[in-house]
């Protein structure tokens, strides 16, 4: 069965061929990021105009790179929610008209259901249930996926996502948009142990995550520093934020972990493509003789086959979407 997998729900436009949920027949991309780089962060309108310029030669690009044409298309997914209002509009408008002029299935997908179907892609034998991390710009889930389109959310962030920490801490460091591979690249040259930036605790619910108060600190050090006159080393600051971020992410995976049980643990969402963060989880899961799955880095960043791979366990457990499918910005996972 093929899927055409839409995505639009940020800054990438991307479409994607995928073959019975884990065969990646193509998988364009087209990313905004050096017109958003222009303002230091993701502008809505901008955004939305860029995909409606874009989508028709993505999805052109995507059936080409394929090897394929429209007739072969058995299924159309899309991305619905969560994300931005205007750029989601674009994906499923252009979706439901293309299922509709070609009498297709339309597939509605969650945008975080998608980044963990992206696993299924990179490993052809993975079956739920197992454990996911979800940290991208928009959101840190720890999610217990029970079965195909099934999951318990166990805890999420009560403030910024890890993504979203990383981008508002390379702007205070003077490094642009998006901060997550500047902020990694930097913190290359950088001591991890400079400085003790704290790692926030949720108080009473030890699964939820709290990132502004690392914000937070970085900004009042920054602060400190000019007031007194002291020149700030940013490696260091990147080293050791990443250090905070990361040990706090491992830290909620392996409590997960110890309280559920389980033997694989995976990790999706643009941040799992950040090499620190990637061989901590590994060492972690080693060291409890857990398995650790990763997509490659293009399968972690937002694109259209991570949408086809869940739109297909989607379509097989019946999910069929009319055309009245709408946008749903701040859509829950696992809601119908
Ligand atoms: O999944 P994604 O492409 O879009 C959303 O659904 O949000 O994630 C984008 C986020 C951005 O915040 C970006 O800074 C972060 O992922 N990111 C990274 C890295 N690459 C992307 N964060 C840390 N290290 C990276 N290497
Ligand atoms: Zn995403």
């Amino acid at each position: 069965m093929l899927i055409l997998g839409i995505e639009s729900s940020c800054d990438e436009t991307a479409a994607a061929v995928v073959k019975d949920g884990r065969t990646v027949l193509s998988n364009a991309i087209s990313t905004q990021i050096p017109i958003h780089t222009l303002y230091g962060g993701v502008v809505p309108e901008i955004a939305s105009r860029k995909h409606i310029e874009r989508i028709s030669q993505v999805v052109a690009e995507g059936l080409k790179e394929a090897n394929v044409t429209l007739d072969d298309i058995d299924a159309v997914g899309v991305t619905y929610g969560p994300g931005l209002v205007g750029p989601l509009l674009v994906g499923t408008s252009f979706a439901k008209a293309l299922a509709f002029g070609r009498d297709l299935p339309l597939i509605g997908v969650h945008h975080i259901e998608g980044h963990i179907s992206a696993n299924y892609i990179e490993h052809k034998d993975l079956e739920p249930p197992f454990l996911c991390l979800v940290v991208s710009g928009g959101h840190t889930h720890l999610v217990r996926v029970l079965d195909y389109g099934s999951y318990e959310i166990l805890g999420r962030t009560v403030d910024d996502a890890a993504g979203e920490a990383f981008d508002k801490v390379a702007r205070a460091i003077g490094l642009g948009y998006p901060g997550g591979p500047k902020i990694e690249k930097k913190a290359k040259e950088g001591n991890p142990d400079a400085i003790d930036f704290p790692r926030a605790k949720v108080s009473d619910h030890p699964f939820d995550f709290s990132f502004s108060g690392l914000k937070s600190a970085v900004l009042n050090y920054l602060n400190g520093m000019q007031m007194r006159g002291q020149k700030v080393n940013e490696a260091d600051v990147a080293a050791s934020f990443q250090k905070a971020v990361v040990s706090a992410l491992v830290e909620h995976a392996m409590l997960a972990l110890d309280t559920y049980g389980g033997s694989k643990f995976a990790i999706a969402g643009g941040v799992a493509s950040n090499g620190a963060f990637r061989s901590a989880m590994q060492e972690a899961c080693e060291k409890r003789g857990v398995e650790f799955l990763c997509p490659s880095p293009i399968l972690c960043t937002d694109n259209g086959a991570m949408i086809g791979a869940a739109a297909y366990y989607d379509f097989k457990k019946g999910r069929r979407d009319g055309w009245n499918l709408n946008a749903i910005p701040n859509l829950a996972l696992g809601e119908r």
